[in-house]
Formats: C-alpha cells, sequence, structure tokens
C-alpha cells in the first residue's frame, strides 16, 4: 500500500462517505473505501484501477462531476498542476472538504499553502513520511480554463518554425529540453513511413518528424493524459497532423513501425524509474518493420547500449553533447 493511502486509512472515518480520489495510487485503497470513485490523468494507474474496481473511474484532464461533498489531490510533482487541479475540484465542493495528501520531500508544506485561497487550510495527520490537510471549500473559486494555462514556446527548426504549446504538469513544461534539443539536431536519415514519438510530452519531437517527414503517418505516445492534450494543442496550433495515443508504455504502440524516436523518461514524481524505457528498448523490435529503426537521446550515464544490442542491433552513438547521447539502431 502507497504510504499516502495508508495515511488516509488512519482517519478511515473522514473518508467513509461518497468521495473523489483524485491522482490517486494503483493500490488497494478504493478497496478500503467502497463509496469513493477515483480520477486519474495517468493512463496506467486508470487501468490498473480500472481492472479491479470497474465503473468507478474516470480519465482525463477534467475531474468528472465531483457529486461527493469531498476530494482529495494526492500531490502531484508539479506545482503548476497541483494549482490546476486544487481549484478544479475546489470549483465544485461548495461548503464540501478538499483534501490534500503527500510526501515531505515532496513538499506537501509547501502545497499546502496554495489551498488557502479557498479556506483556512488544517494539518490532520503526519506519518510514514507524508502529511494530510484539509480545508474547508469557503471560496469557491470558478472552474480553471486548462487551455489559458498553456505555455507557448517557438523553435526556429531546419523545416520552419514550429510553436509548442506545453501544459500544467508536462515535461519541461514552457521550454525546450536539452536532449529533446540535441535530438533535434539528428532528424535526418530516419526509416519514412510509420513512425513513432515514444512519450511525446508536448509533442515536439513528434511535431517536428511531421514537418521532416510530411508524407510519413506519425503516431505521438504517452501516459499523460495532459502530455496528450498538449501534443494536440502543439499539432493543431502548427496545422499538423499525428495520431496521437494515451497509453502505457510501448505496448500500447502500433505495430508495423518504420522509425521509433524518443527522449525516454527516467524520472517519476520523487522516485526514479526506468521500467517504461526499458521495457522500450526490449520491446522495440517487435514493432518495428524489418529494417526499422530506433534513435533515442538518453542520458550518457544511462547504460542503454547493451540492452539495445541485445534486443535490437548494433547501437552506435551519434553524439555526445551536454551530458547527453544520441543512440541510433536498426532492427537486425
Ligand atoms: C523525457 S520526457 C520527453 C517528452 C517529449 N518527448 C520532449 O522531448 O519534450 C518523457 C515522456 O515520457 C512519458 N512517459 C512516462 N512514462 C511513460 C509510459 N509508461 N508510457 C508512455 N509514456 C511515458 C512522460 O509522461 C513524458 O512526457
Amino acid at each position: 500500500m502507497d504510504p499516502r493511502s495508508e495515511v488516509l486509512l488512519r482517519q478511515a472515518q473522514l473518508f467513509a462517505g461518497p468521495l473523489l480520489l483524485a491522482g490517486l495510487p494503483s493500490d488497494d485503497l478504493l478497496g478500503h473505501l467502497p463509496n469513493a470513485r477515483s480520477w486519474s490523468w495517468h493512463a496506467g494507474d486508470h487501468g490498473l484501477l480500472e481492472s479491479r474496481f470497474a465503473g468507478r473511474n474516470h480519465f482525463g484532464v477534467t475531474p468528472a462531476p465531483v457529486a461527493a461533498p469531498a476530494a482529495v489531490l494526492f500531490l502531484p510533482k508539479s506545482r503548476d498542476l497541483t494549482e490546476y487541479l486544487l481549484s478544479a475540484l475546489a470549483a465544485q465542493l461548495a461548503g464540501g472538504d478538499l483534501f490534500l495528501v503527500g510526501e515531505k520531500r515532496a513538499g506537501i508544506e509547501r502545497a499546502a499553502k496554495q489551498m488557502a485561497a479557498f479556506g483556512k487550510p488544517r494539518k490532520l495527520d503526519s506519518a510514514r513520511h507524508c502529511q494530510l490537510w484539509q480545508v474547508r471549500v469557503d471560496n469557491v473559486p470558478p472552474a480553471p480554463d486548462l487551455e489559458a494555462l498553456a505555455q507557448y514556446y517557438s523553435l526556429q527548426l531546419a523545416d520552419g518554425p514550429l510553436t509548442v504549446v506545453s501544459l500544467p504538469g508536462v515535461f519541461s513544461h514552457g521550454r525546450l529540453d536539452v536532449g529533446s534539443q540535441l535530438l533535434l539536431q539528428h532528424l535526418d536519415g530516419l526509416q519514412p513511413g510509420h513512425m513513432l514519438d515514444f512519450g511525446c510530452g508536448a509533442g515536439v519531437l513528434g511535431s517536428a518528424l511531421k514537418r521532416r517527414y510530411p508524407d510519413s503517418r506519425i503516431s505521438m505516445l504517452d501516459v499523460d493524459a495532459f502530455a496528450v492534450a498538449s501534443s494536440r494543442l502543439t499539432l493543431a496550433h502548427n496545422n499538423l497532423e499525428a495520431e496521437v495515443i494515451c497509453g502505457d508504455g510501448i505496448d500500447a504502440a502500433p505495430l508495423g513501425l518504420s522509425t521509433i524516436l524518443s527522449n525516454p523518461p527516467f524520472h517519476q514524481g520523487v522516485h526514479t524509474h526506468y521500467q517504461a524505457s526499458e521495457n522500450l528498448l526490449r520491446q522495440a523490435a517487435r514493432h518495428l518493420d524489418a529494417n526499422g529503426q530506433l534513435r533515442l537521446v538518453a542520458n550518457s550515464f544511462l547504460k542503454y547500449p547493451p540492452l539495445i544490442e541485445q534486443h535490437l542491433g548494433a547501437c552506435t552513438i551519434l553524439d555526445e553533447a551536454k551530458g547527453f547521447r544520441i543512440y541510433d539502431a536498426r532492427k537486425k
């Protein structure tokens, strides 16, 4: 059980009635709180919850109508996203209770201050390196307009200008990541056909691919509903067409790909996870056509080449700069 869920269950009497759990981990919590429903924006967590607690889960960037006098937000990593989520929940909770739970090292105390806009926040519990806060929503905010919170930045690419639209919580919100910048300099010589941007974030790589290979079909995949929404906004803003998929890991990607391009994930929350990236390297061959190609950027310290060579084929380093490497491999 996630420690944040354990902290909620220490106060189980508070959560016995109708309740919305937002951004919850995919653990047993819903089993202990039979009147609770969930709202997730992580496709993996949502899928796991739905497989165990069918019909009680909502997925997307906006909350399902709360229809409950209380909601709990599990503190996300990004401060901007926290602000959006708190407002989206408080907007539906006039006179109700909004709870916030999170790890101390994830910044729960600072985040609790963001609840002061709705009433007087109170700390209810502190255990398992986590805290639980509550506010009675007396000052009801208007429902936030997510698109109004988007940040825009423009790039001068070899194929013309591109404006990237990013939403709160999306990787490298409002600016181009250094690794992605390096990968954008290495879009030549890829196999056209059906190309995938794995872990598309705000859609910068997939959009740049469509610009460089306009006759190719482009798919973009991310586990995070806010990333997927950002990628759609970026494509629309630049009049580009691509298929955007919300799914967990390479298993959710189409087969028969000519190229997989990626700045793969390696940080998640305050913990470090390589699983989605390692799975990408292990499974890429299954998703690539004969002679299909994988090109990615990664921190130089990550030991990806042996995995790539074991599961795909000879791995070449095309470039190295600012602590990042560009890897390129073709299916054997
Ligand atoms: C390093 S970021 C790159 C984002 C974007 N391509 C860019 O260059 O700015 C990695 C992305 O992978 C996504 N991601 C993390 N775990 C994933 C998973 N299991 N399946 C698909 N995408 C995932 C994250 O949400 C994040 O947007």
